[in-house]
């Protein structure tokens, strides 16, 4: 399906320059299933200073907060993980035209992939600075809950890429998502200053063998769960300044939103 988001232009996406291609991500080596760290590739090797701070999004839609706040934080390498290939391409010939016509934007790139899967099998451990996770699709129905984004497997992975202190950020407009997620949250997060108790929790899965060991095996949660303060990119009585959230600001939604800060690596 196409959402005809060039306006009847084709978009450049700039394949190895802003959008990430083959040669800087090949395929998985046949390894994989018996040694899980044999797909690790550092995605800051894929910005031109790769030893500046990283933050990634997942599911960058159309790209209005990763425009908006790479050009705010220039020391800042960003990736933005869309799986939808038109998104993908279109915030990817954004940040094209912007660095083509203001040589802004050198700090941002985009990757047409499962961001899940992405941390699972490549993303290496402690390296990111913070994941940004906004107005993520709730896929209501039941049977297709396990698309959700936060699962206990990706809190693994998102805890195990981030920098000790490093923080996922998460703002969402939809009640049974956040629901959701703050049931998988008292798995993983002790809860300092934020106040979801009265949240009513639905029935989640329980952690895989692997990852309730881990759980288990420390002496503190792996997160602690803080409140959300607005980025730069957040304009006028928003929260963060997505396309997406300024679409449905409009109808009056409301929103939830929290953060988890790893607290160690132990
Ligand atoms: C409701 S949109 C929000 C987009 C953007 N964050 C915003 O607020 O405008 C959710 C986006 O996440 C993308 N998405 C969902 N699951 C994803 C995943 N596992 N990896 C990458 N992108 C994903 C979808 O394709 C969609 O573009």
């Amino acid at each position: 399906m196409s959402f005809g988001l060039g306006h009847g232009n084709p978009l450049d996406p700039a394949p190895g320059v802003v959008a990430i291609d083959h040669t800087e991500l090949p395929p998985l080596p046949d390894t994989i299933m018996d040694d899980p760290e044999s797909g690790r590739l550092d995605p800051r090797s894929w910005f031109a200073n790769p030893s500046n701070r990283f933050e990634l999004e997942i599911g960058s839609g159309k790209g209005a907060f990763l425009v908006q706040q790479a050009e705010l934080q220039p020391d800042t390498n960003f990736l933005g993980i869309e799986w939808a290939g038109e998104f993908a391409a279109y915030t990817a010939d954004r940040i094209r035209r912007r660095r083509e016509n203001a040589g802004t934007h050198t700090n941002v790139r985009v990757l047409n992939s499962d961001a899940a899967q992405f941390l699972q099998w490549r993303c290496p451990d402690g390296i990111i600075d913070v994941l940004h996770l906004y107005f993520s699709d709730p896929w209501p129905k039941t049977k297709h809950h396990k698309k959700r984004v936060i699962q206990h497997q990706t809190l693994f992975d998102i805890w195990r890429c981030l920098k000790p202190g490093g923080e996922l950020r998460v703002v969402t407009d939809h009640d049974d998502l956040w629901a959701w997620d703050l049931a998988h949250f008292d798995h993983w997060a002790s809860d300092p200053d934020a106040k979801p108790l009265e949240v009513a929790r639905p029935k989640i899965p329980v952690p895989p063998a692997r990852i309730a060991a881990f759980l288990d095996s420390r002496e503190t949660k792996p997160y602690e769960l803080v409140g959300f303060d607005k980025p730069e990119s957040a304009g006028e009585g928003e929260l963060v300044g997505t396309n997406f959230e300024r679409k449905v600001r409009v109808e009056g939604r409301s929103f939830n939103a929290g953060v988890l800060r790893k607290i160690d690596n132990a």
